[in-house]
C-alpha cells in the first residue's frame, strides 16, 4: 500500500513537472537545477513558492539568473510562469513593448495589501493613461522649477537644522525618510508644515499583539501567520511604514476632507490627493480604495527618494575623500555664500550629479515586475502572454561585465559609456519613473544645502554595512552618523 502511494505521488509530480515544463518550453533555458528540464522545473517551482519577504524574492530571481549569466531565464515565481532578465538591451526592448507596459499587481506582494496605484497597477489602457495624466501633470517643469523648488530648499534648510541639533547621534533614517515624506505631501497632497511622527510606536503595538496572540493561542499556525504579517514591513520598511501611515491617518486626510468639502479654498500647490479623492469618489468607489491609491503614490515619491537621501550621507560618512570632492564642488560655485542654489547653480553640480547617480546604482529599486498582454519575440524567445517579466535593476546595475569594480563606489565612473540601460534606476520605456526630474532637483538642492552646513563623520567602515533589498535596495545595519559644523559659511 505505502509502496502504492509513493509510486502515485512520484508519477503525478513527474506528470505535474511535465506540465509546468510544457507551458514554459519556449522561454526555458539550460542548466536549470538539475539539468534535467521536468525535474528542474518542479525543483524551480516549488522553491519559488517558499519565500515571504522581498528580500527573499529578490535572492531567488537572483540566483536563478546567476546560473544562466546576465540574459533572459524563465522561472515558476510564486506558481506563476515568469521571466526574469537583467540584460540591458533586453530591458530595453521589452521596456518599449506596449504588450509588457502592464504591471504585475503580485510583484510586490507582502507589501501589496496597503497599496493599489499607478506604480504596481493598472490593468486597463484607458485607466491607466488618466492616471498617468492626473501624475504628469503635478510634475511639470515649471512646478517643479518654481513652487516645488522652494519647498525642496525649506525642507533643505530645515533638515540642516535637525542635522546640526542632533550632531552627536544622528538618525539618517528617521530624519531624511520624514524630509521626504514632507516633501511629497506638501507638493502633491498641499499638506504643509509636516509634523514628526512619533518614531515606531505603530510597530511596538503591533509586535506587542502579536506575543500576546501567540501566546493566548498557544498554536504555531497563528505564530506563522503574525510572522507573515510582521515579515510585510521587512526589517527596515517597518519604520518607514509606520511614518507613511500616520501621514494618511492625520493630516493628509484632514486636507482632502476640507477641500472636497471647501473646493474654493484652493491648495496652493498642484494636489494630486485631491483629484485621486475626486476621481474616485465619482466612481462611488470605497474609501479604502482611495486610501491605498494615495499610500502607493506616497510611497513612490517618498520612500525612494528618502532612501537616497539616507544612504547619501551614510556613504559620505564613510567615505571622507568622496565626502570633500562633492563639498569642494558647492565651494567653487557658492564660494562662501550660504545662499539657495537655483537652477543655473544645479546644473553646474556635476560631481554631485554623478555621486546621486552612482548612490542609485547601489541602491535602486531592487527589482519591477510587469506582466506580459501578448506574446513577445525577444532575443530569439517567445513570451508568451500571461508571463510575468522581471526587471533585476538591482542585479543590472552590479553586473562585471558592464560596470568596472562594481563593488567599488566610484562617482568618477564613466556612465557615458556603458551601453544604454545598463542604468536604469528610474525604468525604462513606457512606463517609466514620471518622477525622475523631480526627485533629482530634490535631491541635488538637499544635499547642496546640507553639505556646505555640515560635515558627516561615522563609526563603521564602508566595507561594513550590510544590504537588503526591499522596495529599495538599503543598508540595514547603519548606526547614529555624528556631524561637525563647517564654519566658513557667511
Ligand atoms: C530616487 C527617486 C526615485 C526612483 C529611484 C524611482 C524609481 C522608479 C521606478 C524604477 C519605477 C518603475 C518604472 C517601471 O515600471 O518601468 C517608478 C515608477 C513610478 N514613480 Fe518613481 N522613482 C523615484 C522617485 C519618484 C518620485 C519623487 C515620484 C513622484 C513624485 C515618483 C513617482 C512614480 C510613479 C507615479 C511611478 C509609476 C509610473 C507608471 O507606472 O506609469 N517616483 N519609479
Amino acid at each position: 500500500m505505502i509502496l502504492e502511494i509513493v509510486i502515485f505521488l512520484i508519477l503525478s509530480q513527474l506528470i505535474f513537472g511535465l506540465f509546468l515544463w510544457y507551458q514554459v518550453r519556449d522561454v526555458y533555458r539550460y542548466p536549470n537545477s538539475f539539468g534535467f528540464p521536468v525535474i528542474g522545473t518542479l525543483y524551480d517551482f516549488y522553491k519559488g513558492l517558499s519565500f515571504m519577504s522581498l528580500h527573499n524574492e529578490y535572492h531567488y530571481l537572483k540566483d536563478i539568473s546567476d546560473r544562466v549569466g546576465n540574459g533572459l531565464y524563465f522561472a515558476y515565481v510564486k506558481g506563476r510562469r515568469s521571466v526574469i532578465l537583467s540584460c540591458p538591451y533586453i530591458i530595453e526592448k521589452i521596456s518599449y513593448n506596449q504588450s509588457a507596459a502592464e504591471k504585475d499587481p503580485n510583484t510586490y506582494g507582502t507589501v501589496n495589501p496597503l497599496i493599489k496605484g499607478i506604480f504596481t497597477y493598472c490593468s486597463n489602457d484607458s485607466e491607466y493613461k488618466l492616471r498617468r495624466k492626473e501624475v504628469n501633470n503635478s510634475l511639470t517643469k515649471s512646478l517643479i522649477d518654481g513652487p516645488y523648488a522652494n519647498t525642496f530648499k525649506r525642507i533643505g534648510r530645515k533638515l540642516t537644522e535637525d542635522f546640526v541639533k542632533n550632531k552627536d547621534n544622528l538618525d539618517l533614517v528617521y530624519y531624511c525618510t520624514n524630509s521626504a515624506l514632507s516633501i511629497i505631501k506638501e507638493t502633491h497632497f498641499g499638506v504643509e508644515n509636516a509634523e514628526k511622527n512619533e518614531d515606531g510606536r505603530f510597530f511596538k503595538v503591533w509586535i506587542w499583539i502579536l506575543h500576546f496572540a501567540t501566546l493566548i493561542f498557544s498554536n504555531p499556525l497563528v505564530a506563522i501567520l503574525f510572522t507573515f504579517t510582521y515579515k510585510i514591513f521587512d526589517k527596515v520598511l517597518m519604520k518607514k511604514a509606520h511614518m507613511l501611515q500616520a501621514e494618511l491617518g492625520k493630516s493628509v486626510k484632514k486636507h482632502v476632507r476640507n477641500t472636497l468639502k471647501d473646493p474654493t479654498a484652493a491648495p496652493k500647490y498642484s494636489t494630486l490627493s485631491v483629484v485621486i479623492s475626486l476621481r474616485n469618489k465619482s466612481r462611488n468607489l470605497d474609501k479604502f480604495e482611495t486610501k491605498k491609491e494615495l499610500y502607493e503614490l506616497l510611497l513612490a515619491g517618498s520612500h525612494t527618494a528618502g532612501t537616497v537621501l539616507i544612504t547619501s550621507f551614510a556613504f559620505m560618512a564613510t567615505l571622507p575623500e568622496i565626502q570633500e570632492k562633492v563639498w569642494k564642488e558647492q565651494y567653487e560655485i557658492f564660494g562662501t555664500s550660504d545662499r539657495d542654489p537655483n537652477i543655473e547653480d544645479l546644473k553646474k553640480m556635476t560631481y554631485l550629479e554623478r555621486f546621486i547617480k552612482e548612490i542609485l546604482r547601489f541602491f535602486s529599486p531592487a527589482f519591477i515586475g510587469k506582466v506580459t498582454t501578448a506574446e513577445i519575440k525577444v532575443g530569439g524567445v517567445t513570451i508568451p502572454a500571461e508571463t510575468v517579466v522581471y526587471f533585476l535593476l538591482g542585479k543590472a546595475h552590479m553586473d562585471p561585465r558592464f560596470w568596472k569594480d562594481p563593488q567599488v563606489f566610484n562617482p568618477d565612473r564613466a556612465f557615458e559609456d556603458q551601453p544604454k540601460y545598463a542604468f536604469a534606476a528610474f525604468g525604462v520605456g513606457v512606463r517609466s519613473c514620471p518622477g525622475m526630474t523631480y526627485a533629482r532637483q530634490e535631491l541635488k538642492t538637499i544635499i547642496s544645502i546640507i553639505i556646505r552646513k555640515c560635515k558627516f563623520f561615522s563609526q563603521q567602515k564602508f566595507e561594513d554595512f550590510k544590504y537588503e533589498s526591499h522596495l529599495m535596495q538599503e543598508i540595514v545595519n547603519l548606526k547614529p552618523v555624528r556631524v561637525e559644523e563647517r564654519e566658513y559659511l557667511n
